[in-house]
């Protein structure tokens, strides 16, 4: 064999090499035999083609090479691309030559049915598949659709720490870390207060990266380690805020459904109720949804957070993704603005998504007024000295400003139809699951 000379081809570029002879890097996804021929399903990442052993045409030695190939073996493989109809991918390949490169030992994943807790033990296996393919395909493009979003809107991207010394949602989801046996550091619940001091010095900012949360509720909807996007704009109030969340979640899903339909279509996704995803999104306040709730027969009290159950009978009355504004204060972060109308609600909002997958963004307008937010570090139990640089920010200069963050893996799940998060992250951390 002598692959140098030949076309080395990726298979979703296949097409380009009509008639051609060309040489594939991949491994063996599946084989079966028919007499004199041999129907290899080959995968090299960016697709997968079958190939086809024909006895006559490659010689005994290579018709042995293709025997002896088990699942997942890597393979050099060589043949003339044909046009074939039948094939999902429009060709095949006529093979004429192939080099095993690493026998692989038996495979634990089969094509036949595993359990989910097999599969995440084998997670690192299982990113082989062609439905985790597509999830994590379609993860890919929201985060390129994210970024294009801000970039091309004025954004700087400046990234957050992640090892911080403070709380920034609560102290009861907070991971320890020891820091030189001097003191502890925390993994960062969110990037949301850097973020703050970003939008002083350069107006619009974003970051986007892991965050933490030491959350022990086992849920659909929960991971100890996920990844956030959180911009924040000086000068913008909740209003604002929650105009460019709608801008940007309709540009995400639209993005999703112009570039990622053969994914969608490989998760049997109903891409209908996405394609209603446009602006502008419905709004209510926290007021309206108790009374919705409590008219619905619900058991909330005004005062209570929602939950998952609250959340879906809320968004269940609309075919696009709802923004809820206006909680109590009371169940809110340290640093929400209080509505000027109503000192016991927040000038916040929350963007619950359709079909049942609850909420996607937190956020809204800061508390710009140094007295008052001091006020509020101190009745949320927080150490005032924890927070001496963020109140520097309102010391220097200090203006009205708004921001969200946005979860990336309930938006994956959403956008791909899936009821739990652990496949939206290539290696998600749980309550209970560290490995692989
Ligand atoms: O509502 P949250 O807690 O808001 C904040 O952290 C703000 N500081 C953000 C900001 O204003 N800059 O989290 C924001 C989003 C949620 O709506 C959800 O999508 C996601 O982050 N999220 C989680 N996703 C997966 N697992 C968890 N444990 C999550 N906790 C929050
Ligand atoms: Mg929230």
């Amino acid at each position: 064999m002598t692959p140098d000379k030949d076309i080395q081809a990726r298979i979703d570029r296949i097409g380009q090499f009509d008639g051609q002879t060309v040489t594939l890097k991949g491994w063996l996804y599946n084989k079966r035999s028919s007499g004199k021929l041999k129907f290899l399903q080959v995968r090299d990442g960016s697709g997968t083609i079958q190939c086809v052993v024909f006895k006559g045409n490659v010689g005994p030695a290579v018709f042995d090479a293709a025997e002896a190939l088990t699942q997942e073996s890597s393979v050099k493989i060589t043949g003339t691309v044909k046009k074939d109809e039948r094939s999902p991918i429009g060709f095949e390949l006529d093979v004429t030559d192939l080099l095993e490169i690493s026998r692989a030992e038996e495979y634990p994943i089969s094509p036949k049915e595993h359990g989910t807790a097999f599969l995440m033990d084998h997670r690192h296996l299982w990113l082989r598949s062609s439905r985790q393919h597509a999830v994590l395909k379609v993860r890919a493009e929201i985060i390129r659709l994210v970024r294009e979003f801000f970039d091309d809107n004025g954004f700087v991207l400046l990234d957050a720490p992640i090892f911080t010394p403070s709380a920034c949602e609560g102290t009861s989801t907070l991971f320890g870390v020891d820091y030189f046996g001097e003191e502890t550091a925390f993994l960062s619940q969110s990037g949301q207060l850097y973020m703050e001091a970003g939008a002083m010095a350069f107006g619009k900012v974003y970051c986007l990266g892991p965050t933490f949360r030491a959350e022990k509720s086992k849920t659909r909807r929960h991971l100890t380690e996920f990844w956030m996007v959180e911009p924040e704009v000086a000068y913008m109030d909740l209003a604002g805020d929650m105009e460019l969340a709608e801008e940007f979640v309709s540009h995400v899903v639209q993005g999703v459904l112009e570039s990622k339909r053969d994914e969608l279509e490989t998760l049997e996704r109903d891409v209908s109720a996405l394609e209603k995803v446009q602006t502008p999104f419905p709004r209510i306040s926290y007021d309206e949804a108790i009374e919705t709730l409590v008219e619905a027969g619900h058991e909330v009290t005004w005062g209570d957070d929602f939950g998952a159950e609250e959340e879906t009978v809320l968004a269940s009355r609309y075919d696009r993704p709802v923004l809820v504004h206006r909680y109590p204060k009371s169940c809110k972060a340290f640093y929400m603005k209080a509505d000027s109308d109503r000192a016991d609600l927040a000038l916040c909002v929350d963007m619950l998504a359709p079909e049942g997958y609850g909420e996607i963004i937190g956020g809204g307008q800061r508390e710009d007024d140094l007295a008052t937010l001091v006020e509020g570090v101190n009745s949320h139990g927080l150490d005032e000295s924890d927070f001496s640089w963020y109140l520097d920010l309102r010391r220097y200069g200090s203006v009205p400003h708004s921001g969200f963050g946005l979860g990336i893996e309930r938006t994956v799940a959403w956008i791909c139809g899936l009821p739990h998060v652990r496949e939206t992250i290539p290696f998600p951390r749980l309550l209970g699951r560290l490995s692989p």
